[in-house]
């Protein structure tokens, strides 16, 4: 295919192609086989420094255009985005490692994103309200605050930075983008659609290399007031930090832990699809992985004898072949990560019920792969339920009831995804209410989020942000307030309104 074949790329500063200051290069090679995929450059903090200088120029131009002019340059990229779905589905398999289907899912959830927010460029609706005063006007407006750094992670490669590019840019911001190192391939072809889409120069900036020296230079960088990341709960501390000298806006979206209840009422059937997409779907690489399932004292039997049978049923295999149901996971560092939870799972006392190594038949051991695994006899504190494993790892815990189950539910630091698998009406009004996180599904498993509604979690999780939906615009842009007084003389607020 012409996406194979080792290419060399740069990055794309004020709308030109530019190696790093250093001239060093990094490698991308694919998790599934080892293949080399690109060479990339390994930038520094000039680089970084040369992007927002150019995406801080092209912000007083890009501020001005009408916003639903900025819309139509997203209609454009969403339209381009579904002409190259399938390259762009096929390059993920092979740099990423999802499997066709979920990396098609990933493209389509780009294209859903650039339709959504280009219609903002005729929406991004304010307030008109009265005035306490007589011959007063008053509205409220969103503003663009500027140049906003993006970092991304590499489990969605393509919408992740969808969600964070395409608010930014409809609402008049201009962007300096830094992938993932391990998809920085998907990264540059994003970059590329922008372009051919019509974003103009320096309003998107891409500049590859690592977290220690791109991320830390644009998050310390004066001219960039807005930072939004997905990335680990550590790498969320120490953005807060850094950024909080300068009063960054910072949006976060961080870990994740968490659970299906399944109720003794449930559609086990149902509830058994649900749990196996949503802890083994992306190789469990996605924050909203089902890495607990919670089930109640009747169905725990029946429940996990039906899981560890799906379990073992699902191929392993390189995610662009059809018949793959679970790809690699996304490095060695992961692998290792992953199995040494099946360590401390088995140390920890709790029965591994199927999987719990790498498996490296078949030509599997070209890549990082993982066999699905589910501990049962899981106690609620144990660590395998606590921390996030990111991988294709789940823990069945055992409860009495429906509150128990709540109770376990909440009981981590986490508040990303919830889910409750339940008949009863009521009982799941309950959970809808009492789940502590930012998402919460009834009769569905943990991942499955949309784009017109916000996304984001409670707790560790984050920091209070959403991205998607109107939420995101609330974090990409800032209020102003304005009075316009046609009276034609002073009049004071709160003095010359007593009577
Ligand atoms: C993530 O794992 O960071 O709801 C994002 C879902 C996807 C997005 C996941 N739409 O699982």
């Amino acid at each position: 295919m012409a996406i194979l074949g080792a290419k060399t790329f740069q990055n794309y500063i004020g709308g030109e192609w530019v190696d790093a200051a250093s001239g060093e290069t990094f490698e991308s090679t694919s998790p599934a086989n080892g293949d080399a995929i690109g060479t990339f450059p390994k930038s520094s903090r000039e680089d970084v420094d040369r992007a927002v200088a150019a995406a801080k120029e092209a912000y007083e131009d890009w501020r001005l255009v009408p916003a639903p002019r900025r819309g139509e340059i997203l209609f454009r990229f969403a339209q381009l985005l579904t002409e190259q779905k399938e390259d762009l589905s096929q390059l993920m398999a092979r740099e990423m490692g999802k499997v066709l289907p979920e990396a098609r899912g990933d493209v389509q959830e780009a294209i859903d994103m650039a339709y959504y927010m280009g219609g903002e460029g005729r929406r991004l609706f304010g307030q008109t309200t009265p005035s306490e005063l007589p011959d007063k006007f008053n509205m409220s407006v969103r503003q663009p605050i500027g140049v906003v750094g993006v970092i991304t992670p590499w489990n969605f490669p393509i919408a992740i930075p969808s969600w964070k590019t395409l608010p930014a840019l409809v609402s008049g911001n201009t962007v300096v983008f830094k992938p993932a190192t391990d998809t920085p391939t998907l990264g540059e072809r994003y970059v590329e659609i922008l372009i051919e889409a019509g974003i103009p120069a320096g309003v998107v900036n891409i500049v590859h290399g690592g977290g220690g020296e791109v991320g830390n230079a644009l998050v310390e960088h004066p001219d960039v007031p807005v930072i939004s990341l997905t990335g680990s709960r550590e790498t969320g501390v120490e953005v807060t930090k850094t950024g909080a000298d300068r009063l960054k806006h910072i949006h976060l979206e961080l870990g994740g832990k968490n659970a299906i209840i399944v109720l003794d009422d449930a559609d086990l059937d149902l509830a058994v699809e649900g749990i196996v997409w949503s802890a083994f779907g992306t190789t469990g690489q996605r924050c909203t992985a089902a890495s607990r399932v919670i089930a109640q004292e009747r169905v725990y039997d029946e429940l996990t004898s039906r899981l560890v049978g799906a379990a073992e049923q699902l191929r392993l295999g390189v995610g662009w072949e059809e018949d793959t149901d679970v790809g690699p996971v996304i490095n060695q560092a992961a692998l290792e990560k992953i199995h040494s939870y099946t360590t401390i799972g088995q140390d920890e006392g709790a029965t591994l019920l199927t999987g719990g190594e790498v498996a490296s038949d078949n030509g599997l051991d070209k890549g990082f792969y993982y066999r699905p695994t589910i501990f049962g006899d899981v106690d609620a504190e144990m660590r395998i339920a606590q921390e996030e494993i990111f991988g294709p790892t789940t823990a069945v815990i055992k409860v009495r009831d429906a509150d128990e189950a709540i109770e376990v539910s909440n009981g981590i630091k986490y508040g990303l995804s919830s889910s409750i698998f339940t008949r009863d009406v009521n009982k799941a009004f309950r959970a809808m209410r009492d789940l502590k996180a930012g998402i919460t599904y009834i009769n569905a498993g943990t991942i499955g989020a949309e784009v017109h509604l916000p996304f984001g979690g409670v707790k560790d999780t984050g920091n209070g942000h959403r991205e998607a939906g109107q939420a995101a615009l609330d974090f990409f842009t800032e209020w102003k307030s304005i009075y316009v007084d046609y009276s034609g003389r002073l009049q004071r607020a709160q003095i010359d309104t007593a009577d």
